[in-house]
């Protein structure tokens, strides 16, 4: 049997530069991988053996991550890091969510009670019906937080502009505001305690980890860990670009989405078809360009037998498109439908939550 190429899609070549562009390494082994992982989803880390020595140790280490409130939406993005979160909590992280309310105040004009309200209607139930264990985590609003904010100024102290400017390519005023308030949320669980701690992000958030790591460099005397990092790849955009984007929405799937549209947008997704029926039932399909296939891989199908079947089978012309497409909707609408009941259900349950008031 084939194995599946963890890089097995077609925009490898992106995340093989953007690991050398970023000084990236490999993941390490890490125990009991969870199916992001395991299939290369997770391409890449930083600085992550401090968290595994703590793991297999059993010593205290953390996992972080920011909800931000723009939208009563959130996308496959989100759901990998969240599912990222909760591997690390299942291994014995301490676990901090914290909402962004400030930055969504100043990089997107969100009022701190409308992102307050969004985050506690929305972001967090949605959270736990991903996977994450409210029961082990500690939430906050950055708003409160006045360790973080206190932080914030000093990391300040320790950043130039044009440092700033190389690491995020801008310097508007509020960019910079919400930059030193995540250094501060990173930094946060260490504030008591100093201990390894992992971020998971997509790549595009990457400026905030090494801005962070930069910080902890130049406060050596306060001897914090720097943070470590895990790297997912983005959910690739149904048309084959490399990410999905709300501008272009019958290419992309959102949190939740109505079952019968996101049927709609599979149905009219790229795959790796061939030109006719023939040669492809002669020829076989190519997984690896086929967007259908990335989103088994990364979010639909969690056994690895099953998932290998239906690369066998499209490679072998056996398991043509249109078929395929329809088995897609339909694990998609089980998952979406799914994924609304328990968000309701979390949601009953969001004032019991373990949230530090300052
Ligand atoms: N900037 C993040 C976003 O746009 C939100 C965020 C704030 C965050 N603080 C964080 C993410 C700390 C990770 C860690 O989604």
């Amino acid at each position: 049997m084939a194995m599946i190429d963890p890089y097995g899609s077609r925009l490898y070549k992106d995340y093989e530069k953007v690991m050398k562009d970023f000084g990236l390494e490999q993941l390490p082994d890490l125990p009991e991988e969870n199916r992001l992982m395991r299939r290369g989803v997770v391409f890449a880390s930083r600085d992550l053996k401090p968290v595994v020595k703590a793991m297999e140790e059993r010593k205290p280490f953390y996992v972080l991550t920011g909800i931000m409130p723009t939208s009563e939406r959130i996308h496959l993005g989100n759901k990998m890091v969240v599912e990222n979160v909760a591997y690390f909590q299942k291994h014995g992280a301490q676990t901090y969510i914290l909402v962004a309310d400030l930055e969504a105040a100043t990089a997107r004009g969100v009022s701190l009670e409308e992102a307050k309200k969004r985050a506690m209607d929305f972001h967090i139930p949605s959270y736990i019906a991903l996977g994450l264990d409210p029961k082990k985590t500690t939430f906050y609003f950055q708003s409160e937080n006045s360790n973080v904010i206190n932080f914030a100024y000093e990391a300040a102290k320790k950043i130039t502009l044009n440092e700033f400017k190389a690491v995020y390519g801008s310097a508007d005023p509020g960019r910079i505001m919400a930059a030193v308030t995540q250094v501060g949320d990173i930094l946060f669980p260490q504030f008591e305690e100093r201990m390894p701690g992992v971020i998971p992000v997509g790549i595009d958030q990457d400026p905030h980890i090494r801005l962070t790591r930069d910080v902890v460099n130049r406060m050596k005397d306060r001897k914090f860990f720097s943070p470590a990092a895990i790297y997912n790849k983005f959910t690739p955009s149904l048309d084959g670009e490399l990410k999905m984007s709300k501008s272009r929405p019958h290419t992309c799937i959102e949190l939740p989405d109505d079952p019968k549209k996101v049927c709609k947008k599979i149905m009219r997704a790229l795959t790796g078809g061939r030109e006719s029926v023939e040669v492809q039932r002669k020829k076989g399909g190519i997984p690896e360009d086929c967007m259908i296939f990335e989103l088994y891989k990364q979010h639909l199908i969690e056994d690895d037998k099953e998932l290998q079947k239906i690369h066998d089978d499209c490679k072998a012309g056996k398991l043509l498109c249109g078929e395929d497409k329809q088995h897609c909707c339909e694990l998609m609408e089980r998952y979406m439908k799914k994924l609304k009941k328990d968000i309701e259900a979390a949601r009953k349950n969001v004032d019991k939550l373990n949230f530090i008031r300052f």
